[in-house]
């Protein structure tokens, strides 16, 4: 990059992870090989970083360049922003009601089957203004923010209209218009049957392919389309033709896959090349190999498992071996994941899926960025990269999911701009 000053160096950095080094998602051992630098420095200009390294190449690349400002990291640990890309941001209302019931041990698709869980988000976003549902997402990405995350997924799907699948996007482009933080847009008109479609889920299916995901299209309001394929909600058979439509459209292809019953989602993911696949906890190892062969990117969601007191983990392990990328994400949704914390999640995906802190930076870093058709702008600190960074009060890697369930950030950079300090 060629530049006339450095608008900020960050210097003093006591352990910095700039995820350099690998072009494109990381499988197998590239998840571990993430580099701790002693002393190292990071210079940005234009929004951008210029030299991300020790301290003294970086200093040495930016001689004889006016610095119009210099933040001290005093010894702290530097990681490029978090990314998370799998959320549910944009809805109305909350479910702690149905805490009782998972407490009398009531499953999540059993609440659903009875018209609650998903369904009763879907009535109280159909009910909330756009007013409402903006500031209510406003609420939830500052707080994301707050805890480190830079570039956030966003998926619709508590419409289930058309009106109110486009209500939703909207909202999520407004809020990506007016907050530091950047969204990514998922449309997912297929996340549940809705209520005046049930037993005629074939219908629906139509309504998504014929008059929603052409709507959007032209609209322009999302990059990717997401299927709930699940027992009970849509077959494998009908998500194959949601997303195969979705990608003559020109969408990328999401696909929540596998997460309770072993459905063939993972395999189908593969098939189709999808960009990711989700949950996948009941995912056979085929569907594993099926998706290293199409490029899939794994998305684990430990937090949802915990959450819905599931006694199975995603085998993360056994996809890292096989050489699928893992990315790691919230989830965040009123039901099964109410949370906004990725650092939260670092401290499940290393308990729970037994990652590494390594891996699961990895997965919050280029893999998730990639997981989201970013990889070529955010996730790691490279030259030309977007300059989102985040500042731990911590000294070490290791130290964010061992010391866990509060915030450890200190300051975000988003952009080259302090957003949070
Ligand atoms: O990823 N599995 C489907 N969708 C969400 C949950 C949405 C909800 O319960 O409101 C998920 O877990
Ligand atoms: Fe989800």
């Amino acid at each position: 990059m060629n530049v006339q000053q450095v608008d900020l160096l960050v210097y003093n950095i006591g352990n910095l992870v700039t995820m350099q080094g690998h072009p494109g998602p990381r499988a197998g051992e590239a998840m571990s090989e993430v580099s701790h630098l002693e002393n190292g420095a990071v210079a940005i200009a234009d929004g951008k970083i210029v030299a991300a390294g020790p301290e003294k190449e970086v200093r040495d690349r930016i001689t004889g360049l006016y610095v119009a400002e210099e933040l001290d990291a005093q010894g702290r640990l530097v990681t490029p922003g978090l990314v998370d890309p799998h959320t549910h941001l944009v809805h109305g209302g909350s479910r702690e009601h149905e805490l009782a019931l998972k407490l009398q041990g009531v499953s999540y698709l059993d609440i659903l089957a009875q018209g609650g869980g998903i369904l009763s988000t879907v009535r109280a976003t159909r009910r909330a203004t756009e007013e409402e549902l903006y500031r209510k997402a406003r609420r939830s990405l500052d707080i994301m923010l707050l805890y480190g995350a830079t570039t956030v997924e966003a998926k619709s799907g508590y419409g289930l209209t058309l009106e109110d699948e486009l209500k939703q996007l909207r909202v999520a482009k407004r809020v990506n218009e007016t907050h530091p933080a950047d969204l990514v847009s998922t449309f997912m008109g297929a996340h549940a049957v809705p209520e005046d479609y049930k037993g005629r889920s074939g219908d629906y299916v139509n309504l998504v392919i014929h008059e929603m995901l052409p709507e959007v299209k032209r609209q322009g309001l999302a990059e990717f389309c997401d299927v709930f394929c699940e027992h009970g909600v849509f077959t494998v058979e009908q998500s194959r033709r949601i997303l195969t439509a979705a990608k003559e459209m020109g969408f990328g292809c999401k696909i929540h896959a596998d997460e309770i019953e072993p459905m063939g989602g993972a395999e189908l993911a593969g098939e189709l090349e999808c960009i990711s696949a989700e949950h996948l906890l009941a995912a056979t190892d085929e569907g594993f190999e099926q998706m290293r062969q199409g490029g899939v990117i794994a998305v684990c969601l430990p937090a949802t498992s915990f959450n819905l007191r599931l006694q199975k983990h995603a085998r993360a392990r056994k996809m890292i071996e096989m050489g699928v990328p893992v990315a790691l994400s919230t989830d965040y949704n009123p039901g099964s994941s109410p949370t906004e914390s990725l650092q939260l999640v670092m401290t499940l995906g290393c308990l729970n899926l037994r990652m590494t802190p390594e891996e699961v930076i990895t997965a919050m870093t280029i893999n998730a960025a990639y997981a989201i058709g970013r990889g070529d702008v955010i996730g790691s600190l490279e030259p030309g990269k977007q300059a989102d960074l985040v500042i731990y009060n911590a000294p070490n890697l290791a130290y964010l999911p061992y010391h866990f369930g509060i915030n450890h950030v200190d300051t975000v950079i988003k952009k080259g701009k302090t957003v949070v300090s």
